[in-house]
C-alpha cells in the first residue's frame, strides 16, 4: 500500500486522511453516520434507474425543425467501449416514429427469386448473432474541419457510440430470397415519415451486415430504430437504416435523396465525392478532455477511444507535449474490428502547461492524419468524415481546453 502510494502520488489530502484514521475508527464511524443510511432502502424496481448523483446525458442540438436533429454521446464520462442505450447518439430527418412490432414487416424484393415480406417475429426465429461494433455519422466532428473545434469531446466527437448488436446476417435473408446474381446494389428503406433510405453494395450486405434487434442486451429503442435497424459495421451512420421495413435488389445504385443532397463530399474543385461509406481510423482522448479539469499535480491517467471502420486498432499513440514525442497507449482488450477500443496511458502531471493527443493505426496500416493533410487533400467545402488528430490543452490551473489546430 505505501510503495503504491509513492508510486501513484495520490494526493496529500488523502495520505492526510489516512494518516488521521490511525488512532481508531471514530472519524470513520462520523463519516459513515452522514453517507450512510441506517434505515431501510427502496425496493426493487421493474426497470432500473441510474443514481440520481449520475448527470451524464446527450446534448441535443435545438433547432426549428427539431425533428430533423441530433444528440450526442457524453464521451468524456463514457468508460470501457460501451455506450449505454440511454446515451447513444441520434440522428434523425423526421423525428422517431411509434410502431408496432406486431405489424411491423421487412419487405425483400426486386431481383430475387423469392421475394419475402418477414415479420418481427419471424426474423427473431433465424438463426443470430451478437457483435460489437460501432456506429458513427459522417457529420461527426464536421465542426472540426475549420481548426476552431469544439470545447469538449461530446460536441467535437460525441456522434460516435458502441454496442453489442444482436440479429441476424443480412446475407441470410438474402439467400432465403434468392437473391440473383446479377444484382449489385441493394435499397434500404426506413418507415420513418421521411422513408429514408440508402444504396449499399450487394457485397458489403452479404458481407457482415445485420438486421438487428437487439442492442445491449435488450431490443432496440425507438430513437435506435424499433425494431429492425440495419447494421452496416464500419460505415457511415446513414447507411445503418433504422425502422428498417424494405430491402429492393437491383443493377444499379438508386441515387436517393439521402445520399445525394446530403452525405456526399463537396470537394475544393466543385465535384462531389458520393458513396463515402467507410468511417476512417478516429480517436479522442475522453480524459482529460476539453472542459475538464486536473485536480492537482501528481498521477492522471490519459484515456480514450479509437475505432476505424476498416477493422481492428493496432496502435494508438498519445502525445503531451503537442506532437513533439509520441508513446504508444496500452490497447483494451479484446479488440474487436469496428468497434470502439479503449486506450490507457499512464501520466503525471507535473503542474505545467500540456498540449495532449491521439493518434489511430488500424490494421490497414492506416494512420489517422492531422487536420492540414486531411484539408490539403479534400478542401474545406465539406463537413463530412473529418477524423483529424484532436488536441487539448492543460492549462497551469488543470483546466482543459480545446485547441485550434
Ligand atoms: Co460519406
Amino acid at each position: 500500500m505505501e510503495a503504491r502510494r509513492r508510486f501513484l502520488g495520490v494526493t496529500t489530502a488523502l495520505a492526510g486522511a489516512l494518516a488521521g484514521c490511525s488512532g481508531g475508527n471514530t472519524q470513520q464511524a462520523a463519516a459513515d453516520a452522514d453517507t450512510e443510511p441506517s434505515l431501510l432502502g427502496k425496493v426493487p424496481s421493474d426497470y432500473g434507474n441510474r443514481s440520481p448523483h449520475e448527470k451524464s446525458k446527450r446534448t441535443y442540438a435545438d433547432s426549428k425543425t427539431p425533428q430533423a436533429g441530433s444528440s450526442r454521446t457524453p464521451l468524456q464520462d463514457s468508460y470501457g467501449i460501451i455506450t449505454p442505450n440511454s446515451l447513444h447518439f441520434e440522428r434523425h430527418h423526421a423525428g422517431v416514429p411509434e410502431i408496432d412490432p406486431a405489424k411491423h414487416t421487412l419487405l425483400v424484393h426486386g431481383m430475387v427469386d423469392r421475394p419475402l415480406v418477414l415479420s418481427v417475429a419471424d426474423i427473431k426465429r433465424l438463426p443470430s448473432v451478437s457483435k460489437v461494433y460501432f456506429v458513427e455519422c459522417s457529420g461527426n466532428s464536421g465542426g472540426e474541419w475549420s481548426g476552431k473545434g469544439a470545447p469538449d469531446a461530446q460536441r467535437s466527437h460525441g456522434l460516435a457510440s458502441c454496442s453489442e448488436w444482436t440479429g441476424v446476417p443480412l446475407s441470410l435473408i438474402l439467400s432465403e430470397a434468392g437473391i440473383r446474381k446479377d444484382a449489385r446494389w441493394l435499397l434500404a428503406e426506413g418507415a420513418d415519415a421521411c422513408k429514408m433510405a440508402r444504396s449499399i453494395p450487394v457485397e458489403k450486405a452479404v458481407g457482415d451486415t445485420l438486421v438487428a434487434y437487439a442492442q445491449n442486451g435488450e431490443a432496440i429503442r425507438p430513437e435506435q430504430g424499433y425494431p429492425l435497424r440495419l447494421i452496416v459495421p464500419g460505415w457511415e451512420g446513414n447507411i445503418n437504416v433504422k425502422w428498417l421495413h424494405r430491402i429492393h435488389a437491383a443493377e444499379e445504385p438508386f441515387y436517393t435523396k439521402d445520399e445525394t443532397s446530403k452525405y456526399t463530399d463537396l470537394m475544393a474543385d466543385g465535384k462531389a465525392r458520393i458513396f463515402t461509406f467507410d468511417m476512417d481510423a478516429k480517436s479522442v482522448i475522453t480524459a482529460p478532455s476539453g472542459g475538464q479539469k486536473i485536480a492537482g499535480k501528481g498521477f492522471q491517467e490519459i484515456t480514450g477511444l479509437a475505432w476505424s471502420g476498416r477493422g481492428r486498432i493496432e496502435k494508438v499513440e498519445v502525445t503531451t507535449d503537442g506532437g513533439k514525442t509520441w508513446t504508444a497507449a496500452q490497447l483494451q482488450e479484446p479488440r474487436f474490428p469496428r468497434a470502439f477500443t479503449r486506450f490507457r496511458m499512464p501520466w503525471t502531471w507535473d503542474g505545467s502547461e500540456a498540449s495532449l493527443a491521439c493518434r489511430a493505426t488500424d490494421e490497414s496500416g492506416y494512420v489517422q492524419p492531422p487536420r492540414q493533410v486531411l484539408v490539403e487533400a479534400r478542401g474545406l467545402n465539406s463537413n463530412y468524415h473529418c477524423n483529424a488528430i484532436k488536441f487539448w490543452k492543460v492549462q497551469a490551473d488543470g483546466s482543459v481546453t480545446n485547441v485550434e489546430a
